[in-house]
């Protein structure tokens, strides 16, 4: 029998990444407006993985015999300063998400369920990665500043990372 609580909590972190997506896909269209290509690409790709995450908590919860449930989502942001703020944005998005997946992770451990446990150890490592990336990225930015040539710098940098794999969208 799925433990009640963490079915709960599993539903609601199923719509943080449902939200998450919904956050990146309105950043890319801002980026592919304003003439930031690079960015652009990098965060339809997130916005891509995020759905990722959200579907992963769906199979998961139904395959325990509980109910995945679609949240409704709150209206993103679409307009934005710059870059700088984008980048500060996704690293604070992806640090609420991280301290999240710790709450449940201490959770399924209080509560024995060692099934969750493990399902949630993926999660884990794929905030300390994007975490990470959130942050290069916000370096990258102050050192190089967005004065001149800097912005279009910048904007090439995190298309690079738009093309790294996708092996997480293909799971
Ligand atoms: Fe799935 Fe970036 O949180």
């Amino acid at each position: 029998m799925f433990n009640k609580k963490l079915e709960k909590l599993l539903n609601e972190q199923l719509g943080m990444e449902a939200q998450a997506s919904s956050a990146y896909l309105a950043i890319a269209s801002w980026c592919e407006i304003n003439g930031l290509e690079g960015a652009a690409a990098f965060f339809y790709k997130q916005s891509d993985e995020e759905r990722v995450h959200m579907l992963k908590l769906f199979r998961f919860i139904n395959e325990r015999s509980g109910h995945a449930i679609m949240p409704a989502l709150t209206k993103p942001t679409t307009t934005f300063k710059n870059i700088q703020e984008i980048m500060t944005l996704f690293l604070s998005q992806e640090r609420k998400v991280t301290e999240s997946v710790n709450k449940l992770v201490y959770i399924a451990n209080q509560e024995k369920d060692y099934t969750t446990l493990n399902f949630l150890q993926w999660y884990v490592s794929e905030q300390h990665e994007e975490e990470t990336l959130a942050k290069t990225l916000l370096d990258k930015i102050k050192l190089i500043g967005l004065q001149g040539s800097g912005l279009y710098l910048i904007d090439k940098e995190i298309g690079q990372h738009a093309s790294a794999s996708t092996q997480d969208t293909a799971e």
